[in-house]
């Protein structure tokens, strides 16, 4: 018995050397790899707190079971149209705690779709000498005009209605404010056959747009829609934002127009209103733009625009962009010799260059992406295409400018369908420099960054992004935002505290069982 039992310990002992001699090598290489990789992605390097040690601990394991029981019922937000998740992603314990995270800046946004359309339906269209005119396409028009509008009347418009006339003789209204919001917003509950193809979708969003801003563009609205813009970004816990601007045409009740001087004094003393109300907010800058569809002449103009309203208000001006969609507009190199002006006579014009929003790879406008490194982009709006272009990657890297990653309107804007598959996801886990922001989140149904930060949370950044990877995420919104260094100290200052009471929130809300 004895012999048996030192026999069977033997064999015992013998198998386990063998393990330790032969696997354990490979285990420990293969850890390495991992904790390699994992060092690489965004964040990767971030050293957390003790405390911060805790609550991640918390938080991976709640995104784990969201994830989990995302498997089991086979609805995973990330990889589902957004117009389909937004429910599901509002449950998500996950969404709750990105809302109340405090997130920097939003750095990609554009100023008539940052505040959700409820507003403009609610408030300016109840607001008096409203007119209505109904265009084809089910599209329909607005103008405030005092006396009745005698403009030319939009291309096969109807005429322009009193709207309170109008509703007075509906017998509900509420039927129809909901189809005044649809006209406001891609938001649908089949976009599958709604939106065929790109063409169809860009052209109804550019609709949204001259919907829009038809009310927006009457100055006392205009007023109002920016302030009531930053009271939903700073709700939605934005410590400071960049905004993209046309500067169109700001009108008053008698027809009388106002030039991008004035649009640009209201965007400073608003915001300047704005930040004594609330001095945990930090402000804004505006990066005003051109269409692209615009030839070189229009472009240029836009330019000379942009030095002198530079020069008028150095502290509001970021810079230069051009917008619309990239597929069918010019190229960044065909506009060349005009982008170039400012520096050849030795002006600062800082650029944020659309660039690499198409998945037409090795066309011209696939180029874009390397053409705004060339004229020295400070940051690039989506880049979508830059994985495609490894040395335009490391330029990047290099010359540290950052994508602006907006996942909700890559995706309804059909270019990229299950979030996960979404291109950052290769940038992230090599901790290429990014932000996150919303594009138009008023156009798409969202509201903030939020939804924004969730898809990139969950979907885009894989399983092992943590909280390392949100602390990056926002630090580097800070980073490589159109902010003075002072304002970027005190930006993080701000944010520090906020982050602080974030924490505390966290641990109350999610206490640490006893064991
Ligand atoms: C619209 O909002 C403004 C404040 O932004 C308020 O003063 C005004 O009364 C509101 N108008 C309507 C019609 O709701
Ligand atoms: C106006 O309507 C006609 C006929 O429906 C159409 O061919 C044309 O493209 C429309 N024009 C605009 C600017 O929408
Ligand atoms: C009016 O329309 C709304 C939304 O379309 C609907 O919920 C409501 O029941 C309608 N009211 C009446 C009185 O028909
Ligand atoms: C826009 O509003 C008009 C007027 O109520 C409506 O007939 C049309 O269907 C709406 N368009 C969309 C795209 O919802
Ligand atoms: C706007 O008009 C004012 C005069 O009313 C002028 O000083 C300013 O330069 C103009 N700005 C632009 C961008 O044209
Ligand atoms: C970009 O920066 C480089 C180096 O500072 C400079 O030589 C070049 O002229 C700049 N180009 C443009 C288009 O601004
Ligand atoms: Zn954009």
């Amino acid at each position: 018995m004895k012999a048996s039992i030192g026999g069977q310990l033997a064999v015992l002992l013998l198998c386990c050397l063998v393990s330790i001699c032969s696997l354990m090598p490979l285990t420990k290489e293969r850890e390495e790899l991992i904790s390699k990789e994992e060092f690489l992605q965004t964040g990767g390097n971030v050293v957390l707190t003790g405390r911060e040690k805790k609550v991640n601990e918390m938080l991976v394991n709640i995104k784990e079971k969201e994830r989990i029981d995302a498997m089991k019922n086979g609805q995973f937000p990330p990889s589902m149209h957004f117009f389909k998740a937004k429910n599901l992603i509002e449950q998500s314990i996950i969404f709750n705690v990105l809302k109340k995270m405090p997130k920097g800046a939003a750095l990609h946004l554009h100023d008539f779709g940052m505040l959700s359309v409820d507003w403009l339906v609610k408030n300016a269209t109840y607001r008096p000498n409203c007119y209505i005119c109904f265009a084809s396409m089910s599209t329909v028009r607005f103008i405030f005009s005092d006396p009745a509008p005698i403009a030319p009347l939009p291309p096969n418009c109807s005429e322009w209605i009193l709207l309170a006339t109008y509703r007075k003789q509906l017998s509900n209204v509420s039927m129809f404010d909901n189809s005044l919001l649809q006209n406001l917003t891609l938001v649908t509950n089949s976009p599958e056959t709604t939106y065929p193809d790109q063409n169809v979708i860009w052209k109804r969003f550019e609709n949204c747009f001259i919907t829009a801003s038809d009310l927006i563009s009457y100055a006392p609205v205009f007023k109002d829609y920016y302030y009531q813009s930053l009271q939903e970004l700073y709700e939605d816990n934005i410590q400071y934002i960049e905004m993209r601007a046309m500067l169109y045409p700001i009108y008053e009740l008698d027809g009388k127009m106002h030039n991008k001087s004035w649009s640009m004094a209201v965007y400073r003393d608003v915001t300047k209103k704005f930040v004594e109300e609330h001095p945990d907010f930090l402000g804004a800058k505006v990066i005003f733009t051109a269409h692209r569809f615009e030839d070189l002449d229009k472009v240029k103009e836009n330019i000379q625009t942009a030095m002198d309203l530079k020069k008028e208000f150095p502290d509001t001006l970021a810079g230069f962009d051009l917008v619309g969609q990239e597929d069918r507009g010019h190229s960044l190199w065909y506009f060349k010799d005009v982008l170039t002006i400012p520096s050849s006579q030795g002006v600062s014009l800082p650029y944020f260059f659309h660039a690499g929003e198409t998945n037409w790879g090795g066309t011209e406008v696939d180029e874009n992406v390397l053409d705004a490194l060339l004229l020295n982009t400070s940051r690039i709006g989506h880049g979508f295409a830059l994985v495609k272009h490894p040395l335009a990657r490391k330029l990047a890297r290099k010359m540290n400018v950052p994508l602006e990653i907006c996942p909700i309107s890559n995706q309804v804007l059909m270019m990229v369908s299950d979030l996960r598959n979404h291109p950052a996801s290769v940038l992230m886990a090599d901790g290429h420099p990014i932000v996150i922001s919303s594009d138009d989140p008023s156009i798409f149904g969202a509201k903030g960054i939020s939804y924004d930060f969730y898809e990139v949370f969950m979907g885009i950044g894989g399983m092992k992004t943590d909280l390392k990877t949100l602390k990056e995420l926002i630090l580097n919104s800070i980073r490589y935002s159109a902010l003075s260094p002072e304002m970027k100290t005190k930006a993080t200052e701000i944010w520090m505290k906020k982050w602080s009471n974030f924490l505390g929130d966290f641990e109350s809300a999610f206490p640490v069982e006893k064991v």
